[in-house]
């Protein structure tokens, strides 16, 4: 007889903002703290070619966003969800992944002149630090994701912020849904 086991679902937190405003770090500290799984955009998309072409006079690849978001649906069905709690998402386009799966929406935001510092330590050219901080001066990843319907938290990176503060309120903050994987056969 098959009979359909309640799974839990793995819970999505996505962490999205300007380039150089903390993501990758903020991401590392929240998935060891919280013991989720970390997904990195970056990665994905270069080794499964999940980019239409590459913008030369940007320097990056432009994302083939709807095959991205694919590719990671079908990762994390394929996720036990009876071991993995949680999944984080880390990229400037994780607010573009479905809201109806995704429990929380964190985006990160830094000072200027921070940003600024950053982003030239990271050599890039003065053209490509000027559209990083517009963009960040428009808030493009913040209204994006609210726009797109997500509950969003915001993370100021300009000095050390405590990972367990802000985990603790993720945690609490959390809209339920998640992704659900196969139903377990008994
Ligand atoms: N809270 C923080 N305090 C000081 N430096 C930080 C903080 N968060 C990030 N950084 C630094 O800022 C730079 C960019 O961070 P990173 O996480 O790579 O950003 P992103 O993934 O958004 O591009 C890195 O050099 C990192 O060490
Ligand atoms: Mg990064």
């Amino acid at each position: 007889m098959k009979v359909k086991t309640k799974t839990k679902k793995t819970k999505i937190v996505v962490v999205t903002g300007t380039p150089g405003t903390g993501k990758t770090t903020l991401a590392k500290k929240l998935s060891k703290f919280l013991n989720y799984e970390l997904i990195t955009y970056k990665n994905i998309i270069s080794k499964k070619k999940l980019f239409e072409s590459y913008d030369e006079e940007r320097k990056c690849k432009i994302v083939d966003v709807k095959k991205l978001n694919k590719h990671v649906l079908e990762l994390i069905k394929k996720a036990n969800n009876e071991t993995v709690e949680g999944i984080i998402i880390d990229s400037h386009l994780s607010h573009y992944f479905p809201k109806n799966s995704v429990g929380m929406c964190v985006v990160t935001k830094c000072k200027l002149k921070t940003l600024q510092g950053r982003l030239k330590k990271r050599r890039y050219n003065a053209k490509k630090v000027r559209e990083n901080l517009d963009c960040e001066i428009f808030d493009v990843c913040l209204t994006e994701a609210e726009e797109k319907g997500h509950k969003c938290m915001l993370v100021d990176t300009s000095t050390r912020y405590n990972t367990k503060t802000i985990a603790s309120k993720i945690i609490k903050n959390l809209k339920t849904p998640g992704l659900r994987g196969n139903y377990k056969k008994v």
